[in-house]
This record gives C-alpha cells, sequence and structure tokens, in this order.
C-alpha cells in the first residue's frame, strides 16, 4: 500500500463536535478541551465558529473561547466562518487561519447557510479580501462533495466547477467534507484523481463523517491518492444541524492510532490524545463513538490465564 511518511490532522471536535451537542458547552470547558488537544501536539485546531449566535447558539461565545485559550506555538489555531462578517469577527479574535464554508449542493447551502452556491463564493470572495492583508490563512471547505441528504448524488462536475469557482476566486487549499457519511472508498479515489490531476498546486483536506462506517476506509483510500490532509474530531464528535441524519466525524484517537500503527506519522502524542476523549466524554456526560477509548491500543496485553500459563510451562 502506498502510504505517505507523515499527513497533518486537524482536530475539528470544538467546531463540528460541540455545534450540535443539546447542551451549551461552558466557555471554560471548551477552553480546556482546546487547551488539552494543544497539549497533544496537535498541529491544527478548528476551535470554533463565527456564525450567527442565533443560528448556532452552541458556538455563540466564540470570541471568549478564541480568547481564553492558551497558544502552542506549533499549533495552528482556526475558525469556520461563513461570509465577511464572520470574518471579521474571527480576525478580530486573533485566528491564524479561516475555513470557509459553501456546499456542493444547492439545497444544503440554502439549509446551512441561507445563500445559493453562486453568493457563497461571493461571501468567501468577501472572506479572502478581509484575511488577506491580516496575513490569516484561509482553506475552503466543500460540504456535501460526496453527496447531499436531500438530493442524493452530487455529480463529479457539479463538484469540479465548485472547486474551479474558488480556485478562480484564489483558494490554494481545498477540503472535501463529506457532510453525513454518504461517500465510499472507489468514490473517494476517483473524486481526488479527478481533481488533483486538473488542480495542481491545490492542498487537499478530507473531512470524514463516520456516519456509516466508511470513515477510515476513505481517509485510506484520499491517502492513496496523494492526500496529506485530514479533519478528525476527538472522541469522534460532530455533525451539522443543518444536514438531517449527520452524526460524528472520524474519531482523532482511533485516527491517529491508525495511521500510527502503519507507520504514519501525525506529530500527535496518542495518549495524551485518548486521554483528552475521556476528558470529553465526561464532560458531554456520555460514551462517545470513538474506539480506542474502549479497546485500548493494538499494544495492549492483558494477563494469561493460569490454565494457558501452565501448558506453556509445561
Ligand atoms: N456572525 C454574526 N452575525 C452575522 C454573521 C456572522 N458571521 N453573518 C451575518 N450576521 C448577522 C447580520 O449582521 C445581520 O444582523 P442584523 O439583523 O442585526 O442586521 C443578520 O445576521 C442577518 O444577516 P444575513 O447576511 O441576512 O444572514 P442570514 O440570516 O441569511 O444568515 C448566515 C446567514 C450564514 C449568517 C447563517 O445562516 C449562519 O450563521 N449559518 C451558519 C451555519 C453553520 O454554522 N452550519 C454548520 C457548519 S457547516
Ligand atoms: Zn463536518
Amino acid at each position: 500500500m502506498k502510504v505517505p511518511e507523515r499527513v497533518t490532522i486537524c482536530e475539528v471536535g470544538t467546531r463540528d463536535g460541540f455545534q450540535i451537542e443539546p447542551d451549551f458547552i461552558p466557555t471554560e470547558l471548551k477552553v480546556e478541551v482546546v487547551n488539552l488537544l494543544a497539549e497533544a501536539a496537535v498541529p491544527r485546531i478548528e476551535v470554533t465558529s463565527f456564525v450567527h449566535p442565533k443560528v448556532v447558539p452552541q458556538l455563540r461565545d466564540a470570541e471568549e473561547v478564541m480568547a481564553k485559550i492558551r497558544r502552542r506555538p506549533g499549533t495552528r489555531y482556526a475558525a469556520l466562518v461563513p461570509n465577511d462578517k464572520g470574518a471579521v469577527r474571527a480576525v478580530d479574535a486573533g485566528v491564524d487561519a479561516i475555513h470557509t464554508v459553501v456546499s456542493a449542493s444547492e439545497s444544503h447551502n440554502l439549509a446551512n447557510v441561507n445563500m445559493t452556491i453562486g453568493e457563497s463564493i461571493q461571501k468567501i470572495a468577501a472572506v479572502m479580501r478581509v484575511a488577506e492583508p491580516a496575513k490569516v490563512d484561509v482553506g475552503c471547505g466543500i460540504s456535501t462533495s460526496f453527496g447531499c441528504p436531500f438530493e442524493g448524488d452530487v455529480p463529479l462536475s457539479h463538484l469540479e466547477s465548485v472547486v474551479r469557482r474558488l480556485v478562480d476566486i484564489g483558494a490554494r487549499a481545498v477540503g472535501l467534507a463529506d457532510t453525513t457519511g454518504m461517500a465510499n472508498p472507489r468514490q473517494v479515489a476517483r473524486v481526488f484523481d479527478h481533481l488533483i490531476a486538473r488542480f495542481p498546486g491545490v492542498e487537499w483536506t478530507l473531512h470524514t463523517h463516520d456516519t456509516r462506517a466508511m470513515a477510515i476506509p476513505n481517509i485510506l483510500a484520499a491517502m492513496e491518492c496523494g492526500v496529506t490532509h485530514f479533519d478528525s474530531s476527538i472522541g469522534g464528535l460532530g455533525g451539522c444541524p443543518f444536514a438531517p441524519g449527520a452524526s460524528g466525524n472520524v474519531s482523532s484517537e482511533d485516527l491517529v492510532h491508525c495511521l500510527g500503527a502503519m507507520g504514519v506519522e501525525t506529530g500527535i502524542d496518542l495518549d495524551k490524545l485518548i486521554a483528552a476523549a475521556r476528558r470529553v466524554q465526561a464532560i458531554v456526560g456520555r460514551t462517545l463513538p470513538g474506539q480506542i477509548v474502549k479497546a485500548g491500543k493494538a499494544t495492549r496485553r492483558y494477563p494469561l490465564p493460569d490454565t494457558v500459563a501452565a501448558r506453556l510451562r509445561a
């Protein structure tokens, strides 16, 4: 299997995850989780989003969270923004990077940000005009890239046209998001092979949801195409409030464990990440989908039953 030596993980749990939690997570606890993730040497964290506070009330404390986190050198702190108003707030709050959002399907884009795709692209251009003088990086995410919960299949030609419009306004980093876990590995490979050939120089990210247990297979398929940036979420939190049937992202600790076992470097301290996942479970008050927290690492060993030990000695 062809795998890169190293990949870059962006942790999205405090944004993609906390946005859909039924209860508001107190600001101090959000800050604690971001700090735990940074202490585990996570290189990129999507901390929060600067969206309408009535639309996503769970993240209405975005400014406060950004102001209170401890900034670890080596971690890039980003936030999701849908428009220039959000970009101004994010830049004022001191983000290192902005992640924009537009969907590949008109219906999800309207449900999510109350704009047509064309209107969103114009807003993203306005976001870039805010970010550039502030020297803030911009990455452009495309929701429902592999299928839409309302429309079903998203034709590759259509996804390509959204990528083209983003590249035309200056996007250099593009993320494809499988918002409701509809992608399969063969499709992921076909889509990335197609786009990578047509848009050389773009830094690609894959953002997966494990709704149908295909997230890690999809990541492996993308890795074989040469993709080296992946989003994941601590514990497997996550889900879009405006996509019916959405559920958690691929769990960060499961992904880091899998990559580590395969000899792919992430730079992340897995033990600290697992401890962070335990803490997040305590904060949200329930068991999360991540498997490694339950099973332990593959290096875990159990005491031999006495009868077996006796027979081995005999
Ligand atoms: N942050 C805070 N307020 C914002 C804002 C932002 N990023 N963008 C717009 N607003 C305010 C405007 O200032 C305006 O306020 P006013 O009524 O006091 O003048 C009001 O919201 C309406 O502005 P408008 O541009 O018409 O926004 P809208 O009501 O059409 O909503 C979005 C558009 C994008 C702001 C909203 O749909 C949204 O926040 N969506 C986020 C969805 C999301 O986070 N999904 C999950 C992640 S993928
Ligand atoms: Zn997501």
